[in-house]
């Protein structure tokens, strides 16, 4: 079966509201299954690179503030479909908007602090899990669950 990775993080307000375990813990019950995850403090030279698509936009420069206000989590998801499951299981981009039962919809309240990024096409996860995570920091296992999420 062909089983794609996407990359998210968790931004500073995720973590310092205490949401974390709340929003793997989503993916996880989806049947989404952790490759890596580590903690991560987003400098200026990190968030210009991987918001790089937004520079020059007027919320570009509150953006950055924002994503390099405090600690971060990288997470990378593996499953089917991972990319187009993972967007829809965090919510359209503004929470005041996004439906009840994502994850913006559910735990946001302002576009400026929508708690989660979530890469949109394959081709950005590839690009921001090389950025985030080196090779070997990228775990090759079966979860014991596989047979019962997947019919092969
Ligand atoms: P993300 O990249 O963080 O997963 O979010 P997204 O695809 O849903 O939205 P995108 O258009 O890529 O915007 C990136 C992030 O910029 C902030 N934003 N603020 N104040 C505004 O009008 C505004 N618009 C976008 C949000 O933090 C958004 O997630
Ligand atoms: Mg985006």
């Amino acid at each position: 079966m062909e089983m794609e990775r996407t990359f998210v993080l968790i931004k500073p307000d995720g973590v310092q509201r205490g949401l974390v375990g709340r929003i793997i813990g989503r993916f996880e019950k989806k049947g989404l299954k952790v490759v890596s995850t580590k903690m991560f403090w987003v400098n200026e030279d990190m968030a210009k690179k991987y918001y790089a698509e937004h520079e020059g936009k007027d919320f570009f420069p509150g953006l950055v503030e924002y994503v390099t206000s405090g600690p971060s989590v990288a997470i990378v998801l593996e499953g089917k479909g991972a990319v187009a499951t993972v967007r829809g299981l965090i919510g359209t981009t503004d929470p005041a908007e996004a439906h009840p039962g994502t994850i913006r919809g559910d735990m946001g309240m302002d576009i400026s602090r929508n708690l989660i990024h979530g890469a949109d096409s394959l081709e950005s996860a590839h690009r921001e899990i090389r950025l985030f995570f080196s090779p070997q920091e990228l775990l090759d296992y079966s979860r014991v669950d596989r047979t019962w999420l997947y019919k092969e």
